[in-house]
């Protein structure tokens, strides 16, 4: 068997008082897409956290391709767009400054930028289609264009992996787009890519597989087959609602549908 790219294995993370994983597992091979779904406070940030290896868990334990957490990621292997609320935007960097962040790994002890540094920032730019906004202050770029400079920062980084925490949130259609066309061409490239997203009508065109989180990895399969009503139902914590519904011809769980639709607006 193969390694595979990420294995967390029986993570379960407090923070105080607050369970937010319990005994979560989950496997994901290489260049594969992954999309996290599930209600607000379900441990999504905090799966991608403990993938970082910026959380310890208090039990189990995370292999990235094999290796420690920290490894991977001081040998610039992850890529990570947090959410927007985990960034402080009025930091003095500017939009060059974030994408350079991704070349520290391969600068020297000065941190002086070589000539490769300068080109491999310049071509990411390009790549997500921000060169003319490369000199703005971060705070100062639509959500969605925030979002594509942190994912230049992984781009210019080389990573083979990609943690996207919510990167459609607040985000318009064009970057929506951009997005989605860039994490297609990096899994194609071999880039394994882990996306946590609520909108779910987009969720089989961007990804492979879809991972159902509540605490714990309720389901994992072909994202088909995770967004059956049924088991949305599941992750929403519908269950004991749906379980007696009378069936609609064509409409099997009209409450699943209405409340996987409406986590679309949340951010
Ligand atoms: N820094 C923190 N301190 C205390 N509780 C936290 C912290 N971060 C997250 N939590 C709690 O942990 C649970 C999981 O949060 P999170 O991983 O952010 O979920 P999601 O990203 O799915 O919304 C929630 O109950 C949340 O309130
Ligand atoms: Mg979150």
């Amino acid at each position: 068997m193969s390694t595979p790219a990420i294995l967390v294995e029986n993570v379960t993370v407090h923070y105080g008082e607050v369970l937010a994983l319990d005994s979560a597992s989950l496997t994901v091979d290489a260049a594969r897409i992954c999309g996290l779904i599930g209600m607000n406070g379900s441990g999504k940030s905090t799966l991608f956290k403990v993938i970082m290896g910026m959380i310890k868990p208090d039990a189990g334990r995370v292999l990235i391709g094999g290796q420690s957490p920290t490894k991977a990621r001081k040998e610039g292997g992850i890529g990570y767009v947090p959410q927007s609320e985990d960034v402080d935007w009025q930091f003095p960097l500017s939009v060059r400054d974030v994408v350079m962040m991704g070349r520290y790994g391969h600068q020297g002890f000065t941190r002086r930028p070589s000539k490769a540094d300068r080109s491999a920032v310049d071509q990411a730019l390009d790549r997500v289609e921000l060169s003319e906004f490369a000199e703005r202050q971060i705070g100062q770029l639509s959500g969605g264009q925030k979002k594509r400079a942190f994912v230049a920062r992984g781009i210019a980084q080389g990573a083979t992996m990609m943690l996207l925490d919510e990167p459609f949130a607040g985000v318009d259609k064009r970057s929506e787009a951009t997005i989605t066309r860039l994490l297609r061409e990096l899994a194609s490239d071999g880039c394994t890519i882990l996306i946590s997203t609520h909108d779910l009508h987009a969720l089989p065109g961007l990804c492979d597989e879809a991972v159902l989180l509540m605490r714990r990895v309720l389901m994992h399969g072909a994202p088909e087959q995770v967004l059956q009503p049924e088991n949305l139902a599941m992750a929403f914590g519908l269950d004991v609602l749906n379980r007696d519904l009378p069936e609609e011809p064509g409409r099997k769980h009209p409450t699943a549908r209405a409340t996987a639709a409406g986590t679309e607006s949340r951010s």
